[in-house]
């Protein structure tokens, strides 16, 4: 049977092997999908190892994923522009290593939420590994601003410098939003793990505006209980983003993209 896997550390409350199955049911596939717990040290004899027994793809994640991209024989651009991969798709040479996550952000925004990008005012709260992969994707549907905010400014400006290529990128502290309005605003903090929502100016949101947590789960909870009182009109936690990542990297490995709105509103159930 076509073997794949999640590797991570910890690993074992990964959704990605239910939203697998899920996937592997509807369109008729035979596949195996593990949750592989891997730590930091074992990480690159792990990898090798499971390349030769056969694993046609795997995802990756915390806190593996920039190290699966330096180990990669190949790196997609998307991935080199995250830095990070969470997809590795096999070949007879080695991993493919690539990043499905800014689709998948892209994926739940425009098809599930039905937000509209182009022309919108962004912000993007948080400047670590979480930004940096969806920073192309958001750039690619021309907003009207973007702009990353962070508790210091080296790393936003970093992020701006990096990304300047692709579009303007305007760098801030959160201070430098008071007063400012914004159509979308994402949380790409890690705050949340820690129960806490980003110190963020009130009065963020434009008439209508969304709030969207890169996180799901509790995780997330902060965050949109913040932007609730802060007047979005609109929010959501990153499950959608999650599941169309998935499906990304699905897609990469078996060449078809599995419809997404059953698996989505099945965990969402939960
Ligand atoms: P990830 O790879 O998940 O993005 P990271 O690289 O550790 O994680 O980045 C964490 C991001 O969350 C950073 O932007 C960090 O802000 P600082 O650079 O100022 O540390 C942000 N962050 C973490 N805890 C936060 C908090 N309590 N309030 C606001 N931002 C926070």
């Amino acid at each position: 049977m076509d073997r794949y896997a999640v590797i991570g550390h910890p690993v074992a409350h990964s959704l990605s092997p239910r939203i697998h199955a899920a996937f592997a049911e509807t369109m008729g596939m035979a596949l195996t999908y593990e949750a592989l717990d891997i730590t930091p040290e074992n990480f690159a004899a792990r990898l090798a190892e499971l390349h030769g027994a056969g694993y046609l793809g795997l995802n990756v994640t915390v806190p593996h994923k920039q190290v699966a991209a330096r180990a990669a024989e190949h790196l997609a651009e998307r991935a080199a522009h995250a830095g990070a991969a969470n997809t590795m798709i096999h070949t007879p040479k080695g991993w493919n290593a690539d990043n499905t996550d800014g689709a998948g952000l892209f994926a739940d925004l425009r098809n599930n939420l039905h937000l509209r990008l182009a022309g919108a005012r962004i912000a993007l709260i948080g400047a670590g590994g979480a930004a940096r992969g969806v920073i192309a994707p958001l750039l690619a549907a021309r907003p009207a601003r973007l702009v990353i905010s962070n508790r210091s400014r080296e790393k936003p400006q970093q992020l701006a410098a990096r990304f300047a290529r692709l579009g303007l990128v305007e760098a801030a502290t959160h201070g430098d939003l008071t007063r400012q309005r914004f159509d979308l605003v994402l949380n790409a903090t890690s705050a949340g793990h820690r129960g806490l929502a980003p110190e963020l100016p009130d009065a963020l949101f434009a008439p209508g505006g969304t709030a969207y947590d890169l996180n799901y789960g509790p995780a997330a909870t902060p965050f949109l209980d913040w932007a609730r009182h802060s007047g979005a009109a609109h929010t959501s936690d990153g499950l959608g983003m999650l599941v169309e990542q998935a499906a990304e990297s699905f897609r990469l490995w078996r060449g078809v993209r599995p419809p997404t709105a059953a698996v989505l509103a099945a965990l969402r159930a939960d």
